[in-house]
């Protein structure tokens, strides 16, 4: 395993075509695209790291897997009245289908389906007491005491998060928004501004691998759907590709980060900041191709 990070490093860093930085939240856009991290925590409790693994980057929508797993602590199979479980096939932060569909958004991965899993998990405490429940949450699943959330990125979010804002008021509008948009979007941003390294993603990610090194966090159940939505929407209108060319599920993140699960052996996070088309890490998603090619950990 180790033998095999390190090539998979080695090959990313004379890659010569690392995407391009996300720049719409102004402080993501002067990240380093050279960066490249990989951790592979199993299930029995090993790690084995490569690269820029122990450097803190920013989850972004990585969250929404354990912002999906706290609302449907809170709320259960109520939480399929407001949100879908189907791809959208359009961009993370679309709002297209949100006319048509009635305010119901089509999966709690897109921006619009993850406004409601953090009105979810918000309802009845402050914002702060929520966002004290989240990082308790991942600092619980990966043992780490450590895992923070940066206010300048959830600032710098806030300030320039003229989508996000149209999607939660679009989500009022239709009666899908049970605290006041502000709060959700401050709620939100914070949430997104989570920073973890690659080991820390990884053994974090292990309450969606059936780790008997682990306390159980969700039921193996709910474990199984979160994996079944990561798999069909994680990737947002690039989810087909990911699972065409890496075949585990996978959640990503616009600061380059990707979760991926191979279930009942291992958690596995990437990160490298430039994006491809689709937003999603562009160096992240070619090593889990190779990954999953070398380890032969598709599910199919
Ligand atoms: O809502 C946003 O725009 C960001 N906080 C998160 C978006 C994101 O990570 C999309 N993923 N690729």
């Amino acid at each position: 395993m180790q033998n095999l990070l390190t090539d998979i490093a080695t090959a990313a860093a004379s890659n010569p075509d690392k995407g391009s930085v996300a720049t719409y939240i102004p402080e993501l856009a002067d990240i380093d695209p050279k960066q490249f991290g990989i951790s592979v925590a199993l299930a029995n409790g090993d790690v084995f790291c490569a690269g820029d693994a122990d450097t803190p980057f920013s989850i972004q929508s990585v969250s929404k897997v354990f912002a999906l797993a706290l609302a449907l602590g809170h709320v259960g199979d109520q939480l399929w009245n407001r949100v879908g479980r189907e791809p959208s096939g359009l961009s993370f932060d679309s709002i297209l289908l949100l006319e048509r569909e009635d305010g119901i958004p089509r999966n709690p991965f897109i921006n619009a389906g993850a406004l409601v899993t953090t009105d979810t998990y918000l309802s009845g405490s402050s914002p702060r007491e929520a966002l004290a429940a989240l990082l308790r949450f991942m600092r619980a699943a990966a043992d780490d005491d450590s895992i923070h959330i940066n206010e300048d990125v959830a600032k710098s979010e806030i300030a320039t998060g003229h989508r996000n804002f149209s999607l939660a008021h679009y989500l009022a509008s239709h009666g899908n928004m049970r605290n006041p948009v502000d709060k959700v979007l401050g709620t939100y941003c914070h949430q997104c501004a989570v920073e973890m390294s690659c080991r820390q993603l990884a053994l974090a990610g292990r309450f969606l691998v059936d780790s008997p090194a682990m306390p159980t966090l969700v039921s193996f159940e709910r474990r199984r759907r979160i994996n079944a939505l990561m798999m069909t929407c994680g990737h947002y209108d690039g989810s087909g590709d990911f699972a065409f060319r890496v075949g585990m599920p996978g959640k990503s993140g616009v600061g380059g980060g990707i979760l991926v699960i191979s279930p009942g052996r291992a958690a596995i996070a990437v990160w490298s900041p430039g994006l491809n088309r689709y937003g999603n890490s562009k160096l992240g998603t070619e090593a889990m191709e190779s990954f999953a090619h070398s380890t032969g950990w598709s599910v199919f």
